[in-house]
């Protein structure tokens, strides 16, 4: 019998800590993720499933090989970091922070009279990262949400983090995308490729992105 093939999956949003009490996140569900993750299980693939907090409605699927959960930005790119060297193949769908407190006071901050300034610091760019470390052997898939230049941005995105897909999405539209059980994707390759997925539920959607992306 042929080997399964392992795919990380990250989803979910991050958390950036301000203080004991408060953090900075995104509207991310993790639905997208979690969808991605049971239709590869259902594909008999291997599967890791990292992900920031999501609902407790949001549950991961059965069968699969590892789940690890992380709060915050930093901790998802050491778990993914330390994994996909083993893996064949990652799908980066979490919407991670791009900026965290530049510090994280160890007592709760209390109120003063005036404004507050928060300082941010970039957050590493994971998907990044992983173009980087990738061999030629392994695939890498990231996700683009885009409210504007879809086509051109999420190409610019494909090249500039040494992409084998990129999965883009127009958000801002009612219906669709953060927060939604419905989705629309386009899908280009790294050869040219352009594939369009409609509107339609993100556990289809999810299906039919992995039909094509591991053809
Ligand atoms: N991503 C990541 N680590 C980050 C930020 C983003 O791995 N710190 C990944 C997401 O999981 C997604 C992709 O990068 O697969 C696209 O993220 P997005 O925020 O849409 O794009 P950016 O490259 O951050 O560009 P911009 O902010 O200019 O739109």
């Amino acid at each position: 019998m042929a080997e399964k093939l392992k795919l990380l999956i990250t989803a979910g949003p991050t958390r950036e800590a301000l203080d004991p009490v408060r953090f900075i996140t995104n509207r991310s569900s993790g639905k997208m993720g979690y969808s991605l993750a049971a239709a590869a299980v259902e594909k008999g693939f291997s599967v890791i499933l990292v992900s920031g907090p999501v609902d407790s409605s949001v549950i991961p699927p059965e069968g699969l090989t590892e789940f690890v959960p992380v709060v915050s930005a930093a901790e998802m790119a050491e778990a993914v970091k330390s994994r996909f060297p083993a893996m064949d193949a990652a799908i980066l769908c979490a919407a991670v922070a791009d900026y965290r407190p530049k510090i994280m006071e160890t007592n709760k901050i209390k109120k003063k009279e005036g404004a507050f300034f928060l300082e941010l610091e970039r957050t590493e760019d994971i998907l990044f990262s992983l173009g980087q470390m990738k061999t030629s052997a392994q695939r890498l898939i990231g996700f683009a949400a885009e409210t504007e230049n879809l086509a051109e941005n999420a190409l610019g995105k494909l090249k500039r983090k040494n992409l084998d897909w990129i999965a883009a999405n127009q958000v801002g539209l009612p219906g669709q995308g953060f927060q939604s059980d419905r989705n629309e994707i386009t899908l280009y390759g790294v050869n040219g490729e352009t594939v369009q997925l409609p509107l339609t539920e993100k556990k289809l959607l999810a299906r039919q992105m992995l039909d094509v992306i591991f053809q």
